[in-house]
Formats: structure tokens, sequence, C-alpha cells
């Protein structure tokens, strides 16, 4: 696909990772978040996360280039001249049934709607619009400049056409579009993660084993690149806790964890990496150092 200009909604760990890609990509962005410091955050975590990739000359263009075709906004008037909106705020139902109602008033009726939620059917957001063929989930994951997979999810009304594009527009960021056909609580990667994880938090919560024995036991033994426990840091556990509220209340007992371990770490301020706390703690460089004893 040529340029494009994309809206991204929420400039948090994952609207910032998906505007970075898409700079990279060659499109225009607008950024959108309601909290000033999280725009200025994302736009620092852009240029660190750009100056790191080209030191390992892993970007063609300097950072400045990439950096300039993102644009801070504080609103979604940029929906009018959008090709693509990529929603990405915090995983709230409330809070997003209300954006896409008002991004579906806002945008051009071509233009699609892709929502990055973890755990929210992708067809109650379509609902919330009145052109649900245009709304389809593109689920990212994180660090979203590192990692080379989207889930691309079709809602009970997404058109095909919609659905295509949306895999044509991640092939073109260079990732790798996961298609997922149905529009399923927790789509295909999150379950298979949610049955890993909910036994290595009950191994843990038992005193079987600790995070960082789990963590080194699945990268040596399952070739993973990082363990559960270093994946729910990277993601953030208050993230984790808001998907887990929202399956609960959905009656997803399945993809749930039986403990509340995580729920007490995040009560704690253990909110992963990017407070420096979570299973782990961190250096102010972001690198894991050994786990505390308890
Ligand atoms: N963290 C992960 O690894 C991960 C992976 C895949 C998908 N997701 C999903 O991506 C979404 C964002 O997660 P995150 O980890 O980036 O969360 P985050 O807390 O880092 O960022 C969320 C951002 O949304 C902003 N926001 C709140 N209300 C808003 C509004 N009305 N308009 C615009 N922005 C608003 C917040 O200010 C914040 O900056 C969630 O739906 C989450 O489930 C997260």
């Amino acid at each position: 696909m040529d340029m494009a200009r994309v809206l991204v909604v929420g400039a948090g760990f994952m609207g910032a990772g998906i505007a970075q890609v898409c700079a990279q990509a060659g499109h225009r962005v607008s950024l959108m978040d309601v909290k000033p410091a999280a725009l200025e955050r994302a736009m620092e975590g852009m240029r660190t996360s750009m100056d790191k990739l080209a030191a390992k000359g892993l970007i063609g263009e300097e950072p400045e280039t990439v950096l300039a075709r993102v644009t801070p906004v504080s609103d979604m008037h940029s929906a009018a001249q959008a090709d693509w909106v990529l929603e990405a705020a915090l995983e709230l139902e409330p809070l997003k049934l209300e954006l896409f109602a008002e991004l579906d008033r806002l945008a051009p009726v071509e233009t699609p709607l892709a929502s990055n939620t973890s755990s929210i059917p992708i067809s109650r957001l379509g609902a919330a619009t009145s052109h649900p063929q245009r709304v389809l989930g593109l689920h990212f994951f994180g660090p979203v400049p590192l990692m080379g997979l989207v889930e691309v999810v079709k809602g009970e009304r997404t058109s095909n056409e919609v659905f295509e594009r949306g895999v044509e527009f991640i092939r073109a960021l260079g990732k790798h579009p996961v298609r997922v056909e149905r529009d399923i609580p927790g789509f295909v990667m999150n379950r298979v993660f949610a049955a890993a994880f909910r036994e290595a938090v009950s191994l843990v919560a038992d005193g079987v084993t600790t995070p960082e024995d789990l963590d080194a036991g699945m990268r040596l033994g399952y070739g993973w690149a990082a363990g559960p426990f270093q994946v729910v840091d990277n993601a953030g556990l208050d993230t984790f806790v808001l998907i887990d509220r929202f399956l609960r209340a959905a009656g997803e007992d399945d993809l749930l964890v039986r403990s509340d371990l995580v729920e007490r770490l995040a009560q704690e301020g253990r909110l992963g990496r990017k407070v420096g706390k979570g299973f782990y703690d961190y250096t102010p460089e972001g690198k894991q150092v050994p786990r505390r004893k308890e």
C-alpha cells in the first residue's frame, strides 16, 4: 500500500509502538491521547527505540525523518482525513464503545476502524457504529517495533474486503498477519498464551517454582524468546488486570488465572517493565535484574 494517513488513538505502550511502525513504513501518522504527558512520553520513546534500531542498522532512514511523519494531537478530528484509524486506548469497554461511535461519525465511510483490543469482541465495537462492516481487530503484540506478528480479526459483520485490506496493511508494515476468521474471546494467540500463563501462575503461587526458573525453562526447553512472566512484565500488569476483569465478567473462565498473584503485584505498584518493577526488577535502562528472594 502506498503512503496512508493513519490516526492512532491512545499513545501508551501499544499506541506509541503502532505509530512508530506505521511511520517507519512511510505512513503519515496523527497520534492522539487525552493525556499530554502520554504524548510526550510516546514521542520520546519512539526516538529512543529508533535510535537503537538505527544503531543496529535495522531502519533505513534517520530517526528524525521518521519521527517527522508523526504528529501528536489531542483530539480525533484528523479522523476526517484518515485512510486508517487504529485504536489503542485503555482496555475498558465503555470507553472503546464511545470512541468507536465517535470515530464512526468523524471518519469517511470507506476508512476502516481497527481496534487493538486484547479481549473485547470486535463485533461489540462494530455494533457501536452505523458501519460495522468497516470495524475489525488489528491486534499487535508488544513491543510493537520488535514483534513480527499481528492478529487480523474478523467481527461478525466485518466485510471480507475490509478484512483483506487489514491483512495487506499489516503485510505492508513488514509484519506477519495471523488471520482470525471468527471473533472469539482472546482471539487465537492470547488463548494459547492464557493456557500457559494460567499454569505458570499456579505453579509459582503454590511455591513449586519461581518466575525466574519457569521463564528460563520456557526459553531453554521450548524455545520461547521470553518466558510467560517476562511477557506479562512487558505487557504491563495493569493492562493484564483490565483484560482479566473483562474476561471474568464475560464468563470466559477457561482464559483466567486461578490465583490473585498478578492483581496483588499490580496493587503494590509492580506494573511491569514500564515502571521498573513487576515480577522482576529493572535497572533505569530497562535491564532485568535477578529477582529478589521473597
Ligand atoms: N500491553 C500489551 O502488551 C498489549 C498487547 C496487545 C494489545 N493491547 C491492548 O492495547 C490497548 C492499549 O494498551 P496499552 O498497554 O498501550 O495501555 P496503556 O495504558 O499503556 O495506554 C493506554 C493509553 O490510552 C490513553 N487513553 C485513555 N483514554 C483515552 C481516550 N479517550 N482517547 C485517547 N486515548 C486515551 C491513556 O492516556 C493511555 O496513554 C488495550 O486495548 C490493550 O488491551 C495491549
